[in-house]
């Protein structure tokens, strides 16, 4: 090799270097911007419901706070959806509502993650799992962050002797094969999901 060739051969890999870091730096900082505005909607999301749930418990009692959890949970998504023109849905671990709460392949995934990460001592508070997902229809940003039980949830997701019989004939005659019961404080209950897709080029 000629010194000639030698610096030939080290232009070409210094424009290589320069293309792949052009071709790379983008994307992480595309997911990243994906990530940021992914999380304050789910914050979003998650802090509406949870003043919404205060407030109908202290307010309503527990009868009119089903309705937080059962109607006022789908607007929120369903208005969030719309403003974004992503996907924003709410997941659980076990489930009630079958149409809207269950997870599926990715999310299933993604929930065992977080109570892996939880058994090692991260918080739920600040986890997210994030990814960019190939499918048949194109790329998609997808999003989730968990939902962990607090101790008001066990009214209605706790073991069935703790729920009210008030409230546990209502939750039997509305959901037959509810399975979200069971739960305790602090496991983690479920997850705020989020599927943008990639090439309409939405943030
Ligand atoms: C007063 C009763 C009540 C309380 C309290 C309650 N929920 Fe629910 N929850 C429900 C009902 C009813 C549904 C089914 C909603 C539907 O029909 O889509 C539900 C559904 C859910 C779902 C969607 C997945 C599924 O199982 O269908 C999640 C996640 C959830 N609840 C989390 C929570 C958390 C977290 C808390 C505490 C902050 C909580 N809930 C408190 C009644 C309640």
């Amino acid at each position: 090799m000629t010194i000639k060739d030698t610096v030939r051969m080290r232009t070409v890999l210094g424009v290589c270097a320069v293309i792949l870091a052009c071709s790379v730096i983008p994307a992480w900082a595309e997911v990243a911007e994906r990530d940021k505005a992914a999380s304050e909607v789910a914050t979003t999301f998650l802090n509406e419901l949870g003043a919404a749930m205060k407030k109908e418990m202290t307010k309503g009692g527990p009868m009119e706070a089903i309705k937080v959890c059962a109607e006022l949970a789908p607007k929120i998504a369903g208005r969030l959806s719309r403003e974004h023109g992503w996907r924003v849905t709410r997941v659980g671990t076990r489930v009630r509502n079958p149409l809207l709460g269950m997870p599926d392949a990715w999310e299933q995934q993604a929930l065992s993650e977080f109570a892996e990460r939880s058994a090692k001592g991260e918080a739920f508070a600040g986890m997210v799992h994030s990814e960019v997902v190939a499918e048949p229809g194109g790329p998609y940003y997808r999003f989730m962050k968990p939902i962990a039980v607090q101790p008001q949830c066990l009214l209605c997701h706790g073991p069935s002797e703790q729920i009210p019989d008030a409230i546990r004939t209502v939750l039997k005659q509305r959901y037959p094969f509810d399975a979200a019961v069971g739960y305790k404080a602090g496991e983690l209950r479920g997850a705020v999901s989020i599927k943008q897709p990639i090439d309409r080029g939405n943030h």
